[in-house]
């Protein structure tokens, strides 16, 4: 049950925007399936703590498409966190992130810290952490063990049985798995570029991946596979004893156009 002093901490992940008001992925518009997760959000939990941006924001890297997602969200009277996902831009997001969002590192809010890492390769699909960004790690967790925390990227650090999508995840897990175990305060790891929903325990540790706001992914699939799910967005409760309550909502009340012929993406 979720206590006096529990956050709110909702995910949306990969968007995939365009420079174009029309854009599209696998032949959905990802302005508007975004929107309608949004307003999905908006309904269903108006007044969150946090917001975690997680990635694949834009398909393009433009500022377009940065500067459309700064508007779509500006709603939100919380922080929003930004971090890179393997089609972003990390210039591009600089110069656009504003008043409300950010691309800092680390939040402590209340009994719980948030450490937000890095895990785009220039020109790369797979995702890589750098040294600086496990020593970063290390190091945060080290100073408030008092605090729970929840580590935050882009790339899977876990097969999940679905070959092309496990041939593009976090290259170097081990190293990142092998920080995680150093420390107790670890409660979950959270994820996107998946498009598709997992929630397991590896030790106490609970890993999370979300929808995509726009086209999913099928699981178990060995080649590259549309799902017909609907585009979705992630809910935490976060207690202050360092349990937490979680689950999935999607925009299921709206018809997209989806292009299921599509090779890949
Ligand atoms: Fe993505």
């Amino acid at each position: 049950m979720s206590d006096d002093n529990s956050l709110c901490f909702i995910q949306i992940t990969d968007p995939h925007l365009r420079k174009e008001a029309d854009g599209t992925l696998l032949g959905m518009n990802t302005r508007s399936s975004l929107d309608a997760v949004l307003q999905l959000i908006q309904a269903n939990h108006p007044n969150p703590d946090v917001v975690l941006a997680s990635g694949d924001v834009a398909q393009d890297g433009s500022i377009e498409a940065y500067r459309c997602f700064q508007d779509q969200v500006g709603f939100f009277d919380a922080p929003i966190y930004w971090l890179s996902g393997n089609h972003d831009n990390r210039e591009a997001m600089t110069t656009v992130v504003g008043e409300g969002a950010s691309l800092d590192k680390v939040a402590r809010i209340g009994s719980w810290q948030f450490i937000f890492l890095d895990s785009l390769v220039d020109g790369r699909v797979y995702g890589h952490l750098a040294e600086s960004e496990l020593t970063l790690l290390d190091n945060t967790l080290s100073e408030r063990p008092d605090l729970h925390a929840i580590v935050c990227f882009h790339h899977h650090p876990i097969d999940i049985g679905s070959e092309w999508l496990d041939n593009i995840g976090l290259k170097n897990r081990d190293q990142l798995l092998a920080v995680i175990d150093k420390h107790e305060n670890v409660r979950s790891l959270i994820w996107g570029h998946i498009h598709q929903e997992i929630d397991q325990y590896r030790n106490d540790v609970r890993l999370l991946a979300t929808p995509s706001t726009c086209v999913q992914f099928l699981p178990s699939s060995k080649d590259f596979a549309i799902d017909r799910l609907a585009p979705g967005y992630r809910w935490l409760t976060l207690n202050s004893d360092g349990s937490i309550e979680t689950g999935v909502e999607r925009a299921d009340h709206i018809d997209f156009n989806i292009d299921y012929s599509s090779k890949g993406y």
